[in-house]
Order: structure tokens, then C-alpha cells, then sequence
């Protein structure tokens, strides 16, 4: 028998005001808390959109009452009831808080063992990561989780919307794809039709978004899933989702128009903010050369300070020896908690970076004479003090800071160095809504790999900037691209480029990164094939949909905009995958396995467990 309650629902949980007093209402939902006050039972009834206090008394009605008694958290129930002031007693933190229901009918539809993660302690949840992940449902089941996804919803459908005004169509491509070296590593699919040869998931829909183009549909866009087997960290996941756009007779001017316009709506309509167009821009070296970054964050200032020239000669040996030297200058303002032990601190930060760090860390004080005081001040020219003074703009009472290295490493390290100054003196405060967006242009094309080769800086269909087609012969190394990435708020959110679409040029490139005319043709033969048959100049870009999710939202992991979210060992926790595959599939498949590093004789499990 369908129950009368579910076929009935009148609001949400969130829907009901002061002006709904004297209605009569039928709600569906779960038990967010209960409490026993003095014969009633008041329960906090939650939905999606929120939560109403709905109470039941011997008074209301004695078997809704009665029934009332075992609810427990959890238990999924429908009521019918009379809505009601609040009085006095009215909720000011909550929507609905002025009212609640009086509750004549209580339906339980199921029942709830007592939940291993609370869902009602939202805001202090300190239930660890692993244990929310194998009981994910409940998990998202917390208001501020639900808020995630009601936001990243509204992100998917006003992309859609406005990519489609735009003129865009949403097409499909693969995910079972040619494997193609270069660029992430793939997951590989095996082809029981085809013992022995493996599809790819594609780690991104590249190039079938040009093939879209040398097809005639001259403006696409997809919101679609990649697959990528890196290394996780909080900003990257094995699958996460883009806005992925091409368009036909592109320039990087008709990319950014279309993109600002597409991140002027997600913020006015998702976030109600209003976001000026057209966005900054930075060329890669600027960017490069004032924040050690291709993603700066903007959101404060710390630039670094070119010294190499005002150091040398300045008899300071480990700064004349360098071949880069650059420095921060933190304002007297922020520069109360760099005391002596907290720069020794910051010493051991960049003495400590991933990649290999810098020597070391000079610093120095201004005194409030003007005087330049530091532990290498005596090993220094006073010309040399001043030239620095005067070059970064030093005040009494900054500190300054300062890399001597290779040009490489000065950037890495200040880069670093910057984000910690902006945590640990607080220049960003965390409920700041800020928006710092920003396009970095003018990539290099290549990157040098310690061994000298090129690789695709980018991926290697980016297309030179169209006056240095004649450097791409003399000096491969220096050209730049027609490649930009968007950044906000110091994260890449997004990145894309005008294509290649002569042959001759792509030729050149595929021989610049070590790939013979043959191995070319191997492996993109199908797209080289293509543009010869008239294709338009053409370009595109994507985003990171996760990661805009994520900021939007506040979030600081991508786990709390992904509804499945794998975790840093590429494991789903609650249904327990990868699992290895039996016998019966693998010799269909034609795989014979090897034995486990460190495994026994028969293999061992590498099954994740609970
Ligand atoms: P790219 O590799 O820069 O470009 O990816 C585009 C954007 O996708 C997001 N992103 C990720 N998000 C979560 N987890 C990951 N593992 C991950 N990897 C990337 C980032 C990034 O800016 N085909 C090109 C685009 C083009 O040239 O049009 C591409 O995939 O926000
Ligand atoms: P030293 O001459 O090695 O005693 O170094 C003098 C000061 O310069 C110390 O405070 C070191 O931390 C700092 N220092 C050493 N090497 C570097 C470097 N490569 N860049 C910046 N500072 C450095």
C-alpha cells in the first residue's frame, strides 16, 4: 500500500516561513536530532533544503505521540501536522525558525541502526576521513556537504545554459580511447575482443575536440569525466570532471571573452557576486618573475625583488656567487611574528623543499634609523645595503628576505617561501571571499628536462606564437605558446591553447620532442591524416570543474565537491576497490599475472581493507 504521507508531501524542509501559520503540512525526511522536553518530543526534521521542528504531545495527537517515542536518529519518517508560531521561542539561525509543526500523522519508513558518523554534529565533525568515506552516503548526508552539491549542481546547469547561448554544442567523445604516451600517465582497459591490446581511458577528450573542429562543428563544449593516474594530493583526483571547450577560427582573445563570460555567470548566479571583465592578465614570465609562479595568488603582495645586479660586487660571497638572486620585503606592518626563532624556522622551510631546497635563508631587518641590520651585514658593502634598500622599497621595521641560487630554485623556493608568510602572518583571512582571477599567458612551449631533451610544455598540439615560427628551426628551447591557464586565488583552474593546424608545423614539433616521422604516424597518424583535409585554425580550452566546485564552495579538498571521491591510494573506501580479478576474467582476457613485490608464493591481497 503506497503510504498516503509520501504521495502527499506538501513542502520541503527548508520551505516553511511565518506566513505559512495555520496550514496544514505534510513533510518527508530524516530524524536530525530528538529530545524528551516535559511530555513532548520535539524532533528537527532534515531534507535536503533544511531542517523544521516538528513536535509531537499527548495533547496533539496520543499516537503520533506515542509512535514518536522511538525515533532515533536517522530513522527515515514522514509527518502530517498543522504549522505553528513560534513565539518567543522562534529559531534565529535557522530558515525556518519561526514556526513548527504540530504533528498529528507520523509515518516511519524505515528505521536507522545507531550511525557510526554523526550526522547532526556537522559543524564540529571530527570523525576521521576513512571512516566518513566507507559510510560516504551518511557522510553526505551532512548539511554542508548537501550545500557542496547543491552548488555544484547549479555550476553544471548555468555552464550548460551559458555555453549554449554562446552558440556551443554539448557533444560527446570517448573514454575507451587509443593510449598515447606523453602526458598523464593512462589507465589502461583491457580488450577481450582483442586479446592482448588495451584501450585507454582518456585523460582528457584533446584530441577529439580538434577533430570536432576539423569536422565542421565549430563551437563544442562537454561536461565530461577524465581519468589520469597521478600521484593524488587535495587538489587532484584519478577521475574528476571538465568543462572542456573548443572553437573553430579561434584567437586567445575569442577564449577569454567566452570564458569570462562563462565565470561571470557561475558567480553572479551561484554566488550572487559580481565579477569585473575583462579579467587580468599576466605573461608567463612576469608572473614567472614576480611570483615564482605560473599560479600566483594575488590575494596579497610579497612580490619578489630582482637583486642579482645590486648584489654583485657587494663582497657578500654566497650572494656574488649566484647566479639569481631575488628577495620578499615584509612590511613592518605583518612582520611582528618573524622573531629570531621563527626565521630559523623559515630557514629549515626552504632548506626542506621537495624538489631540493636552497641553501639557505638570508635575512635581514631595518632598524628604525634606517639602518640595515643582519648577520651577514658586516660581510656586505654598505653600497651594497642601500642598493638593496632602495630596490625593494625597505621601510623601518621590514624584514627582508632573501634566495641566492640557481634561477630555478630562487623561484621554487620563494614561491613557497611566499605561501608560507601568507599562513603564517595571516594576510589571507580564511572568511575573506575573495577572487583574485587571473589569465597567464605566453607560456614557454617546451620545457628542458634534466637530461636536455624538450617536452611539451603544454601537450604537444599547442601551437607556437605565430612570429616565432622561425625560432622553432634556430632555438626550440626560447619559443613561446599560444597556451594560457586561469587561475584563481592561486590555484589552476583552468588551461587551454590555440592549436597547431599545418602539418608542416606539427611535423616540426613531433621532431623537436624526440619523435620519429614513423612514430608519429603510429601514434597520431589518424589526427595528422585529418588535417589534410582542410582544417580550421582552431583552439580551446578547460576547466577544472572540481576545482572550481571546491573554491566556490570553500572546500579545501576536492573529496568534498567528488560524491565518490578515491582516496591518496586511488582507493573507494566504501565499496572496497581496486579488487584483484579472478582467474575465470583474467583468462578470458588472456593476463597471466606476476608475482607482487614482496608477495609469497600465490600472490597476496591488495584488496584496501576497511
Ligand atoms: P589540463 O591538463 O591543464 O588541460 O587540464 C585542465 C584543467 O583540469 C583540472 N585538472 C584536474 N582536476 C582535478 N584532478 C586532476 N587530477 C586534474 N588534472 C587537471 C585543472 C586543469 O587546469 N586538454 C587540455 C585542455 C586544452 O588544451 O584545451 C587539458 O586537459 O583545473
Ligand atoms: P654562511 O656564509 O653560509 O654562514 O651564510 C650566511 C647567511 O646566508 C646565513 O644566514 C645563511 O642562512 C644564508 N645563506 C646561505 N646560503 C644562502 C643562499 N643560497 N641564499 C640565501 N641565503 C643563504
Amino acid at each position: 500500500m503506497t503510504s498516503l504521507l509520501v504521495t502527499g508531501r506538501t513542502h520541503s524542509c527548508g520551505a516553511l516561513r511565518a506566513d505559512h501559520v495555520g496550514n496544514d503540512v505534510v513533510l518527508l525526511g530524516w530524524v536530525h536530532r530528538r529530545r524528551d522536553h516535559g511530555g513532548r518530543i520535539f524532533v528537527d526534521l532534515r531534507d535536503r533544503e533544511g531542517l523544521t521542528q516538528v513536535v509531537f504531545g499527548p495533547d496533539i495527537d496520543a499516537a503520533a505521540h506515542e509512535a514518536a517515542d522511538k525515533l532515533r536518529s536517522e530513522f527515515c519518517i514522514g509527518i502530517a501536522g498543522k504549522v505553528i508560531a513560534r513565539g518567543d521561542n522562534a529559531n534565529p539561525n535557522l530558515p525556518t525558525g519561526a514556526i513548527e509543526i504540530e504533528a498529528s500523522t507520523l509515518e516511519i519508513f524505515s528505521q536507522a541502526d545507531t550511525p557510526p558518523i554523526s550526522v547532526a554534529d556537522d559543524d564540529r565533525i571530527d570523525t576521521g576521513e576513512n571512516l566518513r568515506l566507507r559510510y560516504r552516503y551518511l557522510d553526505l548526508r551532512r548539511p554542508s556537504l548537501q550545500k557542496n552539491f547543491i552548488t555544484r549542481s547549479k555550476i553544471a546547469f548555468v555552464t550548460r545554459r551559458t555555453m549554449t547561448e554562446q552558440g556551443f554544442l554539448e557533444l560527446e567523445t570517448p573514454y575507451m580511447v587509443k593510449y598515447t604516451p606523453g602526458g598523464a600517465r593512462n589507465f589502461l582497459v583491457p580488450s577481450r575482443l582483442n586479446p592482448g591490446t588495451f584501450y585507454a581511458l582518456a585523460e582528457s577528450p584533446q584530441i577529439f575536440k580538434q577533430l570536432f573542429m576539423v569536422a565542421g562543428f565549430d563551437r563544442y563544449f562537454q561536461i565530461t569525466r577524465c581519468f589520469r593516474d597521478e600521484d593524488l594530493r587535495n587538489d587532484r583526483q584519478p577521475e574528476f570532471t571538465q568543462i572542456d571547450v573548443e572553437l573553430s577560427f579561434a584567437t586567445p582573445e575569442r577564449v577569454f571573452e567566452v570564458m569570462e563570460r562563462l565565470v561571470a555567470n557561475l558567480w553572479r548566479e551561484v554566488l550572487g557576486v559580481e565579477i569585473p571583465t575583462p579579467l587580468p592578465r599576466l605573461s608567463w614570465a612576469e608572473a614567472m618573475g614576480r611570483y615564482g609562479s605560473d599560479k600566483p595568488d594575488r590575494r596579497f603582495g610579497l612580490e619578489l625583488v630582482e637583486l642579482t645586479a645590486q648584489v654583485a660586487g657587494s663582497g657578500f660571497r654566497v650572494f656574488e656567487q649566484a647566479a639569481c638572486v631575488k628577495g620578499i620585503t615584509v612590511p613592518a606592518a605583518h612582520a611582528a611574528p618573524l622573531t629570531r626563532s621563527q626565521l630559523d624556522k623559515l630557514t629549515d622551510f626552504v632548506k626542506k623543499r621537495e624538489n631540493g631546497g636552497a641553501k639557505g635563508l638570508a635575512w635581514a631587518r631595518i632598524g628604525d634609523d634606517g639602518s640595515f641590520v643582519a648577520p651577514f651585514a658586516k660581510s656586505m658593502s654598505e653600497a651594497a645595503h642601500k642598493a638593496i634598500v632602495a630596490q625593494m622599497g625597505a621601510q623601518p621595521g621590514d624584514v627582508l628576505l632573501f634566495i641566492a641560487d640557481t634561477w630555478h630554485t630562487v623561484h621554487q623556493v620563494l614561491c613557497a617561501l611566499r605561501l608560507e608568510l601568507r599562513d603564517l602572518l595571516q594576510l589571507v583571512p580564511a572568511d575573506a571571499r575573495r577572487w583574485e582571477f587571473l589569465w597567464v599567458t605566453d607560456f614557454p612551449l617546451f620545457e628542458q628536462r634534466d637530461d636536455g631533451t624538450l617536452v611539451a610544455a603544454h601537450h604537444p598540439f599547442t601551437s607556437p606564437r605565430t612570429d616565432q615560427l622561425e625560432l622553432l628551426h634556430s632555438d626550440p628551447g626560447k619559443v613561446l605558446a599560444q597556451a594560457y591557464d586561469l587561475v584563481l586565488n592561486g590555484n589552476e583552474i583552468g588551461g587551454g591553447s590555440i592549436r597547431i593546424h599545418r602539418s608542416d608545423v606539427q611535423a616540426r614539433v613531433f621532431e623537436i620532442l624526440g619523435l620519429s616521422q614513423a612514430a608519429a604516424q603510429q601514434k597520431f597518424g589518424f589526427l595528422l591524416e585529418a588535417f589534410k583535409y582542410g582544417p580550421p585554425p582552431h583552439g580551446g580550452i578547460a576547466l577544472g570543474l572540481d576545482r572550481i566546485a571546491m573554491l566556490m564552495t570553500g572546500a579545501t579538498s576536492l573529496r568534498d565537491v567528488i560524491a565518490y571521491p578515491k582516496t591518496q591510494k586511488g582507493q573507494d573506501l566504501m565499496t572496497l576497490c581496486p579488487t584483484p580479478a579472478d582467474d575465470a576474467q583474467l583468462e578470458e582476457l588472456f593476463i597471466r599475472l606476476r608475482p607482487l613485490p614482496g608477495a609469497k608464493e600465490g600472490g597476496e591481497s591488495t584488496e584496501p581493507s576497511a
